[in-house]
């Protein structure tokens, strides 16, 4: 019997229940959120989706009762505001903060063996919220960030290349903002190295595109995006589930790895049914390194603007 909750049933929160539902291997979904009848309105939906696209997947709504989530394996947390067009993610800490620190104190009431999986924004710090909210041991407490930024870096070489995204291997590290460190030297297509197959010149455009390709998106809809992100966490949901032992970029809690402590930033990790089995250190050359040292000390500062505002409110 496999159990995840999704908390929040926004685009995100939805996209995550809907994409999870499809792939057919979970007994259960509880999508909760505070609107009254969102999350239920959404989880008919998709549960009358089933007959048609011949999935089982339970999935039930419910309104704020926690009790629902209860026993939950995995619980993904998507509350929170989004973007609007000339908001940086970091606008929306003390909000959101205030946000996820509830949610937090209720999933791990419910489902105290739970592996908790954030999504809302700014990623990198409301990780280390929910991480200090639910006291537990950090390999249980992780952020999506990575697969989506990398996917989006795949999906623009996939469009230059005139090649399926499919064959584009890929990782992405540091935080989830304009400073996010995409590493050519780590990219091929089916085995090929990205940089025997395109210019440098075409590269560099891509990958500054890919640092503000959530902005892209924001400027587009007026709101974050949510198809990529609602499957970049279900993906992750299924590698833990299934325990595949997958590697993925992921907002891990660092303590030591890549010459830095106490603090959530992407790297890749191994996902499996303990949730993060092990983080993996690649081998950086002196620019990647500082890059991510800079990606690193933009974090920081947001995590400081958490810290006090925790500090003043106990
Ligand atoms: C994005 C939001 C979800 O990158 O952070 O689209």
């Amino acid at each position: 019997m496999s159990k995840v909750t999704v908390i929040g049933a926004g685009n995100v929160g939805s996209t995550v229940a809907n994409v999870l539902a499809h792939r057919d291997f979970l007994n259960e979904i509880v999508v909760l959120d505070i609107k009254e009848g969102t999350a239920e309105g959404k989880s008919l939906d998709t549960w009358q989706q089933a007959p048609i696209d011949s999935y089982s997947t339970r999935v039930v709504g419910c309104t704020n009762d926690y009790s629902k989530t209860a026993d939950s394996d995995v619980v993904v947390i998507t509350s929170g505001l989004p973007r609007k067009p000339g908001m940086s993610r970091d606008d929306l800490i003390s909000v959101n903060a205030g946000i996820v620190k509830t949610v937090t104190e209720q999933v791990i009431k419910y489902s105290p063996k739970a592996i908790i999986i954030v999504v809302s924004n700014p990623l990198d710090v409301m990780t280390y919220c929910a991480y200090l909210t639910a006291k537990v041991d950090s390999h249980r407490v992780f952020g999506m960030a990575g697969i989506l930024d990398t996917a989006r870096y795949r999906a623009f070489l996939a469009t230059e290349l005139n090649c399926s995204p499919k064959d584009i291997q890929a990782i992405l590290m540091g935080g989830h903002g304009d400073t996010m460190v995409p590493l050519p030297r780590y990219t091929t297509v089916s085995g090929i190295p990205v940089t025997e197959l395109i210019s440098e010149e075409k590269l560099n455009a891509i990958v500054q595109r890919t640092k503000v390709g959530g902005g892209e998106i924001v400027n587009l809809l007026g709101t974050s995006a949510w198809y990529a992100p609602g499957a970049a966490a279900a993906q992750m949901v299924e590698a833990i589930i299934k325990n595949e032992n997958r590697i993925f970029p992921v907002c891990a809690l660092l303590n030591g790895e890549y010459g830095l402590h106490n603090i959530y930033l992407g790297v890749p990790v191994k996902l499996g049914k303990n949730g993060i089995e092990q983080i993996i250190e690649l081998q950086l050359n002196n620019d990647e390194k500082a890059l991510l040292d800079a990606s690193a000390t933009a974090v920081k500062e947001v995590m400081e603007v958490l810290d006090k505002m925790n500090a003043s409110a106990s």
